[in-house]
């Protein structure tokens, strides 16, 4: 059988920078391959220079045999590459149909014919598995939905290869699911497609080839049973990733008599959270578990004062709080790194200098400032410790890979040193090495005694970090776990809970 589309030689430089370097890439008729590598190592950059949005320094596309070179997106569509962008670029106020169709609206002489429109939005939906009303909307839809849009926009009718870029980092397991099932479908119909992840359990539960890259350069090509996870993230990192280091996470944070440094008493907000009691101690990791829409994210703009409690009483330190902004809870010396990089957090202008000083700089207050060699040093500090894969300090931060951009906000909280930090699905597009990184931050900030909410949906990483895990059902806080349960234990509490 011949390669649908066959990459070889692609060379990407960025002025001096070479972020891609003779890399090939091969994908035949109904195969679902997936595309590996680190934060930074030039995935996204491949896919970008496949589907036009820039040209490659060098090298060749051919599909079924046929040089291409296609000078954007659209023109890739027209060739039948499809894509879905990391990040993913819909418009929540337009109607799904519009989101499906904009930029090649189906027309009857000069006008957008829409009875078209939407007889074509719903047969694509219809072919992944979805039934909506195409005319409202998008924003009326849950996150999962929004991404299968993406995805039914993607399709369009020629598609011969598709290509997702991270496309279940904002799902849950059951929604990864029926994505799945969506694309072994279209995988059975014929088509190729190219599926970047940094949940190694579904690269083997959907893939059957993998290419890997590395710091820009090809590393292999593989069929997924000859690559057993241990060997694919020793390809992906170059080295064997050294066991964690087994902690003893203390099963409790005691200091005798002591307050806790916050607490919560029956804190919630009508239709947002059922009450909740809450305590989290100095030097403590309290863990947040639950499915998309458990009420989590809630939780923790309750705490940071994003959200105004309609019940119960917040305090610290003992003392009865109530925080009618951010900036009241940021005096109170707590700090929320929130889920949403691209709309809450990175300021993609901005230097990544900048963006790190950013909440430092607004915590001292009008009338200080830190200077630019203070910025530079503290930027330095965390690019080194997060191992931040940019060029320099001085690069905006638009410039980095995703899964850089998430790291460089997490360094923002963390510089401000805060004494409570929220940090709500921090590792989110991050590869495995530098989770295990992150992971190994927040121990060591805890043991030098600071508080920290951890809130993912990878229960995995909750168990291993959480001196106590708080899980969160429907909207309700359903139970506690001690340090030591295991995922299983989380699971089955959240179902046990009815
Ligand atoms: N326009 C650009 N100018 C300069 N450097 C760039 C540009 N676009 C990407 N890069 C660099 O190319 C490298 C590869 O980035 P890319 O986004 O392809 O990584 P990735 O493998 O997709 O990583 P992630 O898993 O974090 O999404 C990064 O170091 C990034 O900073
Ligand atoms: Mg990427």
């Amino acid at each position: 059988m011949n390669p649908v589309l066959e990459l070889s030689g692609i060379t990407k430089r960025f002025g001096d920078i070479e972020v891609l370097r003779d890399v090939q890439l091969r994908l035949y008729p109904g195969e679902i391959h997936a595309l590996m590598g680190q934060n930074g190592a030039g995935k996204s950059t491949l896919i970008k220079v496949l589907t036009g949005v820039f040209p490659a320094s060098a090298g060749e596309i051919r599909l079924g045999g046929e040089l291409v070179r296609p000078d954007s997106p659209i023109a890739a569509q027209r060739l039948g590459i499809s894509t879905v962008y990391q990040e993913v670029n819909l418009c929540p106020n337009l109607s799904v149909a519009e989101n499906m169709f904009a930029g090649r609206y189906p027309k009857r002489g000069l006008r957008i014919d829409w009875k078209a429109v939407h007889a074509q939005a719903r047969e694509l939906l219809a072919r992944i598995g979805l039934s909506i009303d195409v005319t409202r909307l998008l924003s009326s839809y849950p996150v999962a939905v929004q991404q299968m849009v993406a995805i039914g926009r993607a399709l369009g009718v020629e598609a011969r290869v598709l290509i997702l870029d991270e496309p279940t980092s904002s799902l849950d397991d059951d929604e990864v699911r029926k994505l799945f099932t969506v694309l072994r479908k279209l995988r059975d119909e014929g088509l190729a497609i190219v599926f970047v992840t940094h949940f190694m359990n579904q690269v083997y539960a959907v893939s059957d080839r993998i290419t890997v890259l590395r710091n820009g350069g090809w590393v292999g090509e593989w069929p997924v049973a000859e690559l057993p996870a241990p060997a694919l993230i020793a390809a992906m990192l170059g080295r064997e990733l050294a066991a964690a280091q087994a902690r003893t996470v203390p099963t409790q944070v005691t200091e005798a008599g002591a307050v806790p440094l916050l607490r919560a008493e029956g804190l919630g907000q009508a239709a947002q959270l059922q009450p909740i009691d809450l305590q989290v101690r100095a030097g403590e990791v309290v863990g947040l578990a639950g499915l998309l829409g458990a009420g989590r994210t809630e939780l923790a703009r309750l705490l940071f004062g994003l959200e105004m409690p309609d019940r119960g009483t917040l305090s610290i330190d003992g003392n009865a709080v109530r925080f009618a902004s951010p900036s009241d809870a940021i005096a109170a010396g707590l700090a929320l790194c929130p889920e949403e990089r691209k709309t809450d957090g990175i300021v993609a202008e901005l230097s990544v200098r900048e963006n790190i000083a950013l909440a430092l700089q607004a915590r001292m207050g009008v009338g200080k400032f830190l200077s630019h060699a203070e910025q530079t040093r503290l930027a330095e500090r965390f690019v080194a410790q997060l191992g931040i894969k940019t060029a320099s300090v001085e690069t905006p931060i638009g410039l980095l890979s995703g899964g850089n951009q998430q790291k460089a906000v997490i360094a923002r909280w963390l510089a401000t040193a805060p004494r409570l930090l929220i940090l709500d699905e921090p590792t989110r597009g991050i590869d495995v090495a530098a989770k295990q990184e992150i992971m190994e931050q927040i121990l060591q900030l805890a043991e030098a005694g600071m508080a920290v909410v951890f809130i993912s949906s990878e229960i995995s990483e909750v168990v291993r970090v959480a001196h106590r895990i708080v899980v969160l059902r429907d909207r309700r806080k359903v139970g506690e776990l001690p340090a030591g349960s295991t995922e299983d234990d989380v699971y089955e509490m959240i179902a046990a809970a009815v």
